[in-house]
């Protein structure tokens, strides 16, 4: 089935001009992107993004990280878009990342990982709407 998932192009990535590289790696592998915004997170957004992660240890620098420069939000389409977004991805910690996935090949640290992704169905319907009018994907 046809699915959208949201992901976001993150600051370590913006800064070193691999916005098309990312997306050459999303469209190569079956993903369309149906909408897509450069913006600046404010704190207080970024905070709200990732308020599962509040008790986290990291999440005060991870709010800061978010903010630091321009972030690519955009809403992937195709079949399985969750999952399939998931291995583009790569592992969290560009450690653990396999060969040929964006975090193995661009992360710079378990913060600066280059990309989100939404982890499931729910978590992909809330961040979708969080950033995007349905007028604004356009499919
Ligand atoms: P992301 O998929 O955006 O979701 C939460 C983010 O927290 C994660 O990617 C990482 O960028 C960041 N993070 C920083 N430290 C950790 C950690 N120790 N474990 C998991 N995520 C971390």
């Amino acid at each position: 089935m046809a699915e959208r998932t949201l992901s976001i192009i993150k600051p370590d990535a913006t800064r070193r001009n691999l916005t098309g590289k990312i997306n050459a790696k999303f469209e190569e592998q079956g993903l369309r992107i149906v909408a897509q915004k450069r913006i600046k997170l404010s704190n207080e957004k970024a905070g709200e993004f990732y308020a599962e992660h509040k008790a986290r240890p990291f999440y005060n620098d991870l709010v800061s990280f978010m903010t630091s420069g321009p972030v690519v939000v955009q809403v992937l389409e195709g079949e399985n878009a969750i999952a399939r977004n998931r291995e583009i991805m790569g592992a969290t910690n560009p450690a653990n990342a396999a060969e040929g996935t964006i975090r193995k090949e661009f992360a710079e640290s378990i913060e600066a990982n280059s990309v989100h992704g939404s982890d499931g169905t729910e978590a992909a319907a809330r961040e979708v709407s969080f950033f995007f009018t349905d007028a604004e994907i356009v499919g």
